[in-house]
């Protein structure tokens, strides 16, 4: 490779209840990726070499590259990631964020940060972990005219994560085709009220608030499909978690705490594996 760039992704958690779609965190768990110009496309991941043009990371790549007529243009790319797959930490969103950023550092930088929001968000489908993988801290995310925009707040100093993931995958797709095609207005209500308290206590530092963490929109039409999910609510509950929640898609509950010690006392089910985790209150970054 020629000139290259790398990209420090965060996972994320999107939805925080019943902020469906719209609400998101980024956690201080990264997939780092670097893109340089190259003869021939080479993938070089975990799972080993391939240069298919359907890889998410090559497509968000070569999305920027389009944009500026330069489609096809062939790079190597070396991509690591501490992010689980299939596991509703935003391990897709990481991926294309690191890929589009990488493109637009490749390129000069010649987009805006409101445009690569719009770009990732496009690639996603949604906007609620493109954007706090984006510009860190909590965000609230709604589509406009443009595109997507946006309130985002530092996340409280005092707020701990306790991330806890099955051993088995769920994919947003079937997770999504879980839900029903409308609701009753008394369940819009009860989501979008906890979703404003939600942000509200963010945004506010009033860590205790996120007791108002709970939704009707998507979960309880996920959780049967998260074997042990009762379990691991009852066993963060038991820690002394404030409240929890289905990340992003599932199957990974995350659970808010006020204590670290207490957080990392959580017993999860075996099989599932406990992450004690921050928020990562910058977002991505590009380091040359
Ligand atoms: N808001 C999305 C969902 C996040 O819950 O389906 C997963 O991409």
């Amino acid at each position: 490779m020629n000139k290259t760039v790398t990209v420090k992704a965060p996972a994320t958690s999107a939805n925080l209840g019943g902020g469906f779609d719209c609400l998101g965190v980024a956690l201080e768990l990264y997939h780092t990726v670097t893109v340089g110009f190259s003869s021939e496309l080479v993938i070089d991941s975990i799972d080993g070499k391939s240069s298919s043009k359907n890889d998410l990371l090559y497509r968000s790549v070569n999305a920027v590259f389009k944009r500026f007529g330069k489609g096809d243009t062939p790079v190597g790319i070396v991509s690591r990631s501490d992010i689980p797959r299939a596991s509703g930490l935003g391990s897709s969103a990481a991926c294309i964020v690191a890929g589009v950023m990488a493109a637009n550092a490749l390129l000069n930088e010649p987009l805006t940060q409101k445009e690569m929001i719009n770009i990732c968000a496009e690639l996603d489908g949604h906007p609620d972990n493109i954007l706090p993988a984006i510009v860190g801290g909590v965000t609230a995310a709604y589509k406009d005219g443009d595109g997507i925009g946006y309130l985002r707040a530092d996340v409280p100093s005092g707020l701990v994560f306790a991330v806890a993931t099955p051993g088995f995958k769920l994919k947003t797709e079937k997770a999504r085709a879980a839900l029903p095609d409308s609701y009753s207005r008394s369940d819009c209500v009860y989501s979008l009220s906890r979703a404003v308290v939600t942000f509200g206590a963010f945004a506010l530092g009033k860590i205790d608030m996120l007791k108002a963490v709970d939704d009707r929109l998507h979960q309880p039409y996920r959780a049967p499909l998260i074997n042990g999910y009762a379990d691991v609510k009852n066993a963060v509950a038991a820690a002394g978690a404030i409240s929890s929640c289905i990340s992003g898609a599932g199957p990974t509950v995350i659970a808010f705490f006020d204590d670290e010690e207490k957080a990392k006392k959580t017993t999860v089910p075996d099989g599932w594996t406990l992450r004690v985790l921050r928020a990562e209150q910058n977002g991505a970054e590009l380091i040359r």
